[in-house]
């Protein structure tokens, strides 16, 4: 062999050799030799950003597309994902008779040759020879024609997991093309169609949707004009070029980074989560995630349910609410944190040409739009106003385009589903529909409320007939002055025949020394409470009553000469009354030990109340309860039961106060609702407190309250360290299920042993009584039984986890109601329902 012939099978071997690795070719023809499996080719793009071949297990191999240069093999589109071939007999190339590109691979048994898959566009090239397929730097694998460039196919049409910048998602309308993600089986080794999808909806306005198969998870939102309404951190961002068209031609979306040095991938993962990386000079720990979607639980599709309204600035709080003029569907369940049941319009709203309106409400991702009405873009906010009131099964409205203060309209008319609230200033304004009762109410507050020209009327029309009203009232009130002084004197003569004694008013401003502040001894929801000493030397109590009783003199005469009449060694005894104009003030006889709580809640003077003692406290509240319940003639709901309605004397016997005080002060008798709800927070039952619905039931709940509070020494609205839950009866049943209820136990009852089986049966009492179901608790006569005697008790279930947060179903998002719940704490308030 001579030296020249050396030479040249030396340069074969080279040239086969680069030949087999370099494989700077972007493009297959039918000339080329196609990428086979067996030989490790692939196909880079003329950058070398991306290579088009072979990956995957030895017996799983799929031909995909991954960055050329980033170590990792970081795989951004698969062909054959649900058909992975077996063996490496794989290859890819044009097919001679049709122009596709097309993978094959070879039977082991026969030799013969399969389609795995295939670009399948039916016009290709003819002759099939001027076909070509080309890898494009930017990630896309074209299908073309040579000689024209026209494009037949193009893998940016057919995504899998992984959006790349300048790739759209949406439908081509006139190819029906309909270009989507769908997540991998598994991120690790199965590029297989997943669960998850990421899609533009059609209809009513468009919107990007996840989906865990056919169920939404997550909602991009509609093009609000300036961004995808749920992602408001993404608009206008200077990273990223977004842009939506929605024309005859198509409806998507175009996604890209502006900066061409920085390399961007959106990737929806195997768990549903969609995550942007990007990929920049000089980043050190390789592809950084700058985002992903969903993140937070309001982010998860439909969280409150219909006519809800998700929002996770407070952590600590529930996160939903209802929209303006709704309430929970269920309020027992939504006040187990449960909002599957979404919110109904109040009852009795009227909404449809009867003074309706509309409230704001501010900074929101809008409900699903998938069935709205959206009027030209052209129409303003006004009018867009005028068009929703026109039709009475509108419910919300908002604009349809808020670049530039906002134009176009958006209509609903059924369930507004989805709307969150969002902490910074994103998201946008929607209107709800409510009635004109409840945009009186919104007309209060200063902010979030419409102020419509008619209500500004309606104002001034109030103003003036006050003013009227007043006037008029003044001239009447000199008028009758006389009248009425000497009528009271009547009175005063017919009520000396009563048992009750009544007091005369100087005799009580003498005791009280003119109720100065010195002898204030509290405060409470039906008015002030004073010390006060009587001639005679004996010591009174003194309570004077706010004037908003809403009852008549007489009446209110009859039901204190009842209630004087109730008498028990555990209930505070009245000692008489005084009415004088619009004062009304009862007497009660005075105890020096102050009430429960200044003992119970008080580190050190609760020491002085071993358990023998507690327990005795705890006998004598309930038999005081259930002598109001069925001993006495009038059957008595307390509705206020708490540690400081109970008072001790000097032998620290308990005595109920304010019994009667709900009688007297209820609008309806005692029955089972009422639009006035009175009572303190912590105390209340979850029916009466949601619904004002209130039984005996109701005042058994409030005492097992007060019974754990006496066992552990410490408040049922106190937050306890450590523990998950924001209440006592929280803790406490999470302790009894884990069998350790002995732990929060105030300390000091656990001295003598024998005491623990004893307060083991109380906690279980406890526990019956504050069980979320009313009709679950038992009896008054039958705690008593219980804590008298030796029997099983039944298991109890769930208890009402009430947490301490307003009641009253205020959904104007705008203003934070967050610091509001810490002052209600420990005093009785009164809320009105809004109805
Ligand atoms: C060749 O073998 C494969 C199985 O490996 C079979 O599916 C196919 O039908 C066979 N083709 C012919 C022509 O026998
Ligand atoms: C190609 O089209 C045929 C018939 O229309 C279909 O059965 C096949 O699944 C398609 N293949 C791919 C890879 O889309
Ligand atoms: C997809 O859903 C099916 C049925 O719900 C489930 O069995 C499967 O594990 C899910 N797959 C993945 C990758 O989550
Ligand atoms: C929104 O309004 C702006 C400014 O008026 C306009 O340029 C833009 O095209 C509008 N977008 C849509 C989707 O109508
Ligand atoms: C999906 O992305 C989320 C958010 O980055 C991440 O926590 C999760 O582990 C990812 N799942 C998988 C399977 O990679
Ligand atoms: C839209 O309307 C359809 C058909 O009435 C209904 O099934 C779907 O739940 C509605 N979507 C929303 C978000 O209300
Ligand atoms: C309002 O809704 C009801 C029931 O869905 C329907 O029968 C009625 O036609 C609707 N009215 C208008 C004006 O759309
Ligand atoms: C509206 O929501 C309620 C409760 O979530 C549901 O029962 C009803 O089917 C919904 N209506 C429509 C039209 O989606």
């Amino acid at each position: 062999m001579n030296y020249f012939t050396h030479a040249m099978i030396h340069y074969a071997l080279l040239l086969f050799l680069i030949f087999r690795l370099c494989t700077c070719l972007d493009t297959i023809s039918i000339k080329t030799n196609p990428i086979r499996d067996i030989d490790n080719t692939v196909l880079v793009s003329s950058g070398e950003t991306f290579a088009l071949g072979f990956f995957g297990e030895p017996n799983f191999r799929y031909v995909g597309i991954w960055y050329h240069k980033i170590p990792g093999q970081t795989v951004v589109w698969v062909a054959n994902r649900d058909n992975p071939i077996t063996d490496s007999s794989g290859f890819l190339s044009i097919d001679t008779t049709s122009g596709n590109l097309v993978l094959y691979k070879t039977s082991r048994i026969n030799q013969t040759v399969e389609v795995v898959w295939s670009t399948n566009s039916s016009s290709a090239c003819s002759p099939a020879s001027d076909c070509v397929a080309q890898l494009l730097d930017s990630g896309n694998l074209f299908l073309l024609h040579n000689i024209n460039k026209h494009v037949i196919w193009q893998s940016f049409d057919y995504p899998t997991n992984t959006r790349l910048s300048n790739m759209k998602l949406g439908i081509d309308l006139r190819t029906g093309v309909n270009r989507f993600l769908t997540s991998w089986k598994s991120d690790q080794d199965d590029p297989g169609t997943g669960n998850y999808s990421y899609r533009i909806v059609p209809g009513g306005s468009p919107q990007l949707i996840l989906y865990k198969g056919q169920i939404p998870s997550w909602r991009a939102g509609h093009w609000n004009g300036i961004g995808w309404s749920g992602i408001p951190d993404m608009a206008g961002k200077f990273l990223f070029n977004v842009g939506f068209v929605n024309d005859n031609n198509e409806i998507s979306d175009m996604w890209g980074v502006s900066d061409l040095s920085i390399l961007s991938r959106l990737v929806l993962n195997e768990s549903g989560v969609l995550q942007i990386f990007l990929w920049y000079k000089g980043a050190e720990r390789g592809w950084n995630e700058m985002w992903s979607a969903p993140t937070d639980r309001c982010d998860q599709y439909g969280r409150c349910s219909a006519f809800g309204l998700c929002d996770s600035s407070n952590a600590a709080r529930f996160e939903c609410i209802c929209l303006p003029g709704y309430e929970p569907r269920s309020p027992t369940q939504w006040h187990m944190r449960d909002a599957n049941h979404g919110c109904v319009r109040k009852p009795g709203s009227s909404i449809c040409s009867k003074g309706e309106g509309f409230v704001k409400v501010t900074n929101v991702k809008v409900p699903d739009t998938s069935n709205v009405t959206v009027i030209s873009s052209s129409l303003s906010l006004k009018a867009c106003k005028k068009e929703c009131l026109r039709n009475c099964n509108c419910t919300a409205y908002a604009s349809a385009n808020i670049s530039k203060g906002g134009s176009g309209c958006i209509l609903w008319h059924g369930n507004l589903t989805d709307t969150r609230k969002f902490t910074s200033d994103g998201g946008q304004d929607l209107y709800i529909r409510v009635d004109e009762q409840e945009l009186a109410q919104y007309a209060k507050k200063p902010n979030g409320m419409l102020a419509s020209k008619r209500n500004r009327i309606i104002l001034v029309v109030s103003c003036v007939t006050i003013f009227f009203s007043i006037t008029f009232f003044a001239y009447w009130f000199c008028k009758r002055k006389r009248k009425e002084s000497s009528k009271e004197k009547k009175l005063d003569e017919s009520e000396r025949h009563s048992d009750l004694p009544f007091f005369d008013l100087r005799t009580l401003i003498t005791a009280t020394d003119n109720f100065s502040a010195t002898k204030k001894l509290g405060q409470g929801g039906f008015g002030s409470v004073y010390k006060g000493q009587l001639v005679n030397g004996q010591e009174i109590a003194v309570k004077r009553l706010s004037k908003h009783s809403g009852q008549g003199m007489e009446e209110f005469k009859n039901e204190v000469t009842v209630i004087a009449k109730l008498q028990h060694r555990n209930l505070v005894r009245l000692l008489g009354c005084c009415i004088h104009k619009e004062e009304k003030m009862l007497i009660y006889e005075y105890l020096p030990n102050k009430s429960l709580d200044y003992f119970i809640f008080d580190a050190s003077r609760r020491s002085h109340l071993d358990w023998t003692k507690r327990f005795e406290i705890v006998i004598g509240i309930a038999r005081g309860i259930l002598y109001l319940h069925q001993d006495s003639r009038l059957k008595i709901i307390h509705r206020d039961l708490k540690a400081s309605n109970v008072l001790l004397d000097s032998a620290m016997n308990p005595k109920i106060s304010d019994f009667g005080m709900a009688r007297m002060f209820g609008e309806d008798q005692i029955q089972e609702n009422t639009k006035r709800v009175v009572g303190t927070y912590g105390y209340m039952s979850p029916e009466y407190a949601m619904q004002g619905l209130y039984s005996t039931k109701s005042d058994v709940f409030s005492f097992g309250v007060l019974l754990l509070e006496i066992i552990t020494g410490r408040k049922n609205t106190g937050y306890i360290n450590g523990s998950p839950f924001p209440n006592l009866i929280g803790h406490i049943w999470e302790l009894w299920k884990g069998g350790r209820v002995l732990d929060i136990v105030d300390p000091i009852l656990c001295q003598p042993f024998s005491a623990q089986e004893e307060i083991s049966k109380c906690i279980h009492i406890g526990l019956l009584c504050v069980q979320e179901g009313a009709t679950h608790r038992p009896t008054m006569s039958a705690v008593i039984s219980m804590l008298a005697n030796d029997t099983t008790l039944p298991p109890p279930n769930t208890p009402a986890f009430i947490f301490n947060q307003k009641t009253s179903h205020n959904a104007d998002a705008s203003t934070s109601r967050s610091g509001e719940a810490a002052s209600l704490n420990s005093v009785t308030i009164t809320t009105l329902e809004a109805r």
